[in-house]
């Protein structure tokens, strides 16, 4: 008998699809994907209107790449486009795991990780992070193997704002074997202010094994276009445009990141005012009694425990819609008057965090 199916691969249909952040109601704040609050720059508006959107786009975007490459002293080979870093996340996964092979990485980290992960077949291995909410890069790199092809390392750490120290991540590189490919996943990077956080672009030249990913989507507010991008060694930027969809970064992207580049200082200004109310949060969290690791990215992390449902419901009501994630809610920084109601929300949910004599710490 034939089945009324037809024939997935099991380990891809037993995954539950990414899910977004929910669609905020008007009068609510939208702060559940780490988005940026501040409009489009009129000039990248007017950028998008210039598009002939009958034509494929070109499809190196080598404008791009050269001006990427001008920025960080790297030749435009050594830069690779994508629609969103995600993207070129999955094509280096693609290029450098198959089944059979794995590919370490922090948990709780970035949720599409685990999918990318699956979609190429090959294994993941997850591991904890500290009770601190950071990497345990000494356990990462205990956990490389001969079938280990990848560490994935997420500075800031999303969902927990947690970053990486240079002390720490060069003694990862020392330890890890030149043939295994290193991804440091810095799509936040310019919302750090601390200066021990690992920078993965001053590093290339030292490891000939390290990627580093950086996106528009985040501190440049080009979220929606879907455009980020790689740098490191040609031969491993080469095998990302191998198996990359052709023509999928978009002319309008394109126009717009350069644009962006453009204006870096108006936008690294705004990136400024968020790095404000992200600091004004984490002290009203820390007088409400929350353990909240210092933030680093564009959101923070609120460690509820098993009642993180009815906690995330707790912060809808008072017009804040935000991410339940395992254990914990992550919330993005905002609008600025998004910030007194967060914290009065918060306030109502600090309780119900469990005691110490129920967790045994
Ligand atoms: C850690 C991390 N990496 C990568 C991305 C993907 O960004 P994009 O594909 O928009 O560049 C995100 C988005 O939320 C993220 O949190």
């Amino acid at each position: 008998m034939t089945s009324e199916h037809v024939r997935l691969r099991p380990e891809i249909a037993s995954i539950v699809p990414y899910r977004q952040g929910r669609p905020a109601a008007e009068d609510a704040f939208k702060l559940s994907s780490n988005e940026n609050p501040f409009p489009p720059l009129p000039e990248v508006v007017e950028a998008l209107s210039l598009t002939s959107v009958n034509r494929y786009p070109e499809g190196s975007a080598a404008a791009l790449r050269e001006r990427i490459g001008e920025k960080f002293g790297l030749s435009p080979e050594q830069v690779q486009v994508g629609a969103g870093s995600v993207s070129v996340l999955a094509q280096l996964i693609q290029a450098a795991a198959a089944p059979g092979d794995e590919i370490v990485y922090a948990w709780r980290s970035f949720e599409a990780y685990p999918l990318l992960v699956a979609a190429a077949g090959a294994t993941a291995i997850e591991v904890p992070l500290t009770h601190g909410y950071r990497h345990d890069l000494r356990a990462m790199a205990a956990a490389v193997n001969e079938r280990t092809r990848m560490i994935i390392v997420c500075s800031p750490n999303n969902p927990t704002s947690t970053v990486v120290t240079f002390a720490e991540f060069e003694e990862l590189m020392a330890s890890v074997p030149r043939d295994v490919l290193v991804v440091l996943d810095e799509a936040y990077a310019e919302f750090v202010n601390d200066p021990s956080a690992v920078r993965g672009h001053g590093l290339l030249e030292r490891y000939p094994n390290l990627v580093v990913l950086r996106t528009f989507s985040k501190a440049y507010g080009l979220a929606g276009l879907r455009i980020g991008y790689a740098i490191g060694p040609e031969y491993v930027m080469d095998a990302a445009r191998a198996v990359a969809i052709p023509l999928s970064v978009t002319e309008p992207a394109q126009r717009a990141a350069l644009i962006s580049l453009d204006h870096e200082d108006e936008l690294m200004d705004r990136v400024g005012r968020l790095n404000t109310l992200r600091d004004r949060i984490w002290a009203g969290l820390a007088e409400q009694g929350w353990d909240t690791p210092e933030p680093h990215g564009n959101f923070v992390w609120l460690q509820v425990g098993p009642r993180v449902q009815e906690a995330t419901e707790v912060l809808l009501r008072h017009g804040i819609v935000a991410r339940a994630l395992g254990d914990g809610i992550r919330v993005s920084v905002g609008e600025a008057e998004s910030v007194d109601k967060l914290l009065s929300a918060t306030s109502e949910v600090v309780g119900m965090r469990p005691t110490e004599a129920a967790t045994g710490s």
